[in-house]
């Protein structure tokens, strides 16, 4: 094929950013029609909505009976803090980062808890650090899958059953498009703007048997702010797991997290979700091996995420720049142009290259429709900067 000569079709859904991520196939602001706005969340019928969205989760992610879930402040970052804030302290803690979101839990814990008795095990992006190296006496932090590098966990092999320590697991993006192995995580966090395409607004939090045993056992030597705490006199605060949330959520945002629910239950539920994912990926994987010019940043197929693929320039004109993001820079503003694609670029602390979702929400059809369009981009960007350079 000419990659140079443009293409003709065009994805019916240009969005392929990793958050906010695409809205489901055929949304509308319809889907927000019954949002309780204007009604206290305190009442029964925006109450009833927050608990569907808890128990909706609880089903189609399989999540166990005695695991807790609450919708909680500030998305994912404020799932993962309060969890942090209130749980770390009692015993030494592992921490696992390989890229951006992951650093900033270390950072957390090393620069703001200032926890001592903290490990780091980190990894370039690209590569898992050595996650064999958890031990089970420990607490473990890590993220399942890596947004910023589109590198995930494989599986949790490493984890022990009989651990001592609490996992508390980042799985903002990992959620409803990767199988999550409930047994072997204490705490799991996730936000709605990600696999299902809902809005930014809440959080969401799973606390195991044992993560809200150490929650009763424990307390933590630093203050708490009111976001974050979820004991009151020494005992649970119950109702953030029944959906009485610790402060005012947006009601539209709760619509359009259960919008994305239902719709997650109309495609298969959780198998549904993980199939489409994963045959996004691999058309993804398809359109790599036939293009010399890409490779994945993921170095292990195992460890390829099948939501944030994270692509590098391995053409030797590329890799030969100076300033190697500006091809993939340049690619991401001719695409936007287009309104073929937006949003792809890497992430701002990553390497240069490409980052496009294959989250359920997206169409692979739509994927097939952009790789001649990448292809196009790419011939044109290296054609247009070679030709500025000279
Ligand atoms: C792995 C990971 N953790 C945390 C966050 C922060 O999520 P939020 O902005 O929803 O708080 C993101 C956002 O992309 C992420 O990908």
């Amino acid at each position: 094929m000419n990659t140079s000569s443009r293409p003709n079709g065009r994805p019916q859904n240009p969005c392929f950013s990793s958050g906010p991520c695409a809205k489901r196939p055929g949304w509308s602001l319809d889907a927000l029609k019954r949002a309780e706005v204007g009604r206290s969340h305190r009442s029964k019928s925006a109450r009833a909505r927050l608990k569907d969205v808890i128990e909706r989760s609880r089903k189609i992610l399989g999540i166990p009976g005695d695991y807790k879930i609450g919708i909680v402040p500030a998305s994912d970052t404020g799932a993962v803090e309060m969890a942090l804030w209130s749980l770390l302290g009692a015993r030494g803690v592992d921490l696992f980062a390989w890229e951006s979101f992951g650093q900033g839990w270390v950072t957390d814990v090393a620069k703001q808890l200032k926890l001592k008795d903290a490990r780091t095990f980190d990894a370039p992006y690209g590569k898992l650090p050595n996650l064999a190296a958890a031990d089970p006496a420990r607490d473990a932090v890590f993220t399942w899958n890596g947004t910023t590098s589109g590198v995930c966990v494989p599986d949790a092999s490493w984890i022990k059953p009989d651990r001592a320590g609490l996992t508390i697991c980042d799985a903002t993006s990992a959620v409803f498009a990767m199988d999550l192995p409930w047994d072997r995580l204490d705490v799991v966090t996730w936000s709605w703007q990600k696999v299902l395409g809902g809005e930014a607004a809440h959080g969401m939090i799973a606390l195991g048997p044992r993560a809200v045993e150490r929650l009763l056992s424990y307390t933590p030597p630093w203050p708490l702010p009111k976001i974050f705490r979820m004991t009151s006199g020494g005992k649970l605060i119950d109702g953030i797991f029944q959906g009485d949330t610790i402060n005012t959520p947006s009601m539209l945002a709760v619509e359009d997290a259960l919008d994305g629910l239902v719709w997650a239950e109309q495609v298969g539920g959780l198998k549904g979700l993980l199939g489409r994912s994963r045959a996004n990926l691999a058309a993804i994987a398809k359109w790599v091996d036939r293009t010399p010019w890409v490779d994945f940043l993921a170095e292990d197929p195992r460890t390829r995420s099948c939501t944030s693929v994270c692509l590098k320039i391995v053409d030797p004109w590329a890799t030969g720049l100076k300033d190697q993001s500006a091809p993939p820079k340049k690619i991401a503003a001719l695409l936007d142009a287009e309104k073929v694609a937006y949003d792809i670029d890497a992430y701002r602390d990553a390497p240069p290259g490409l980052r496009i979702w294959a989250g359920a929400t997206v169409d692979t059809a739509d994927l097939e429709a952009l790789f001649p369009w990448l292809d196009w981009a790419y011939a044109t960007a290296k054609r247009e900067l070679a030709a500025s350079a000279a």
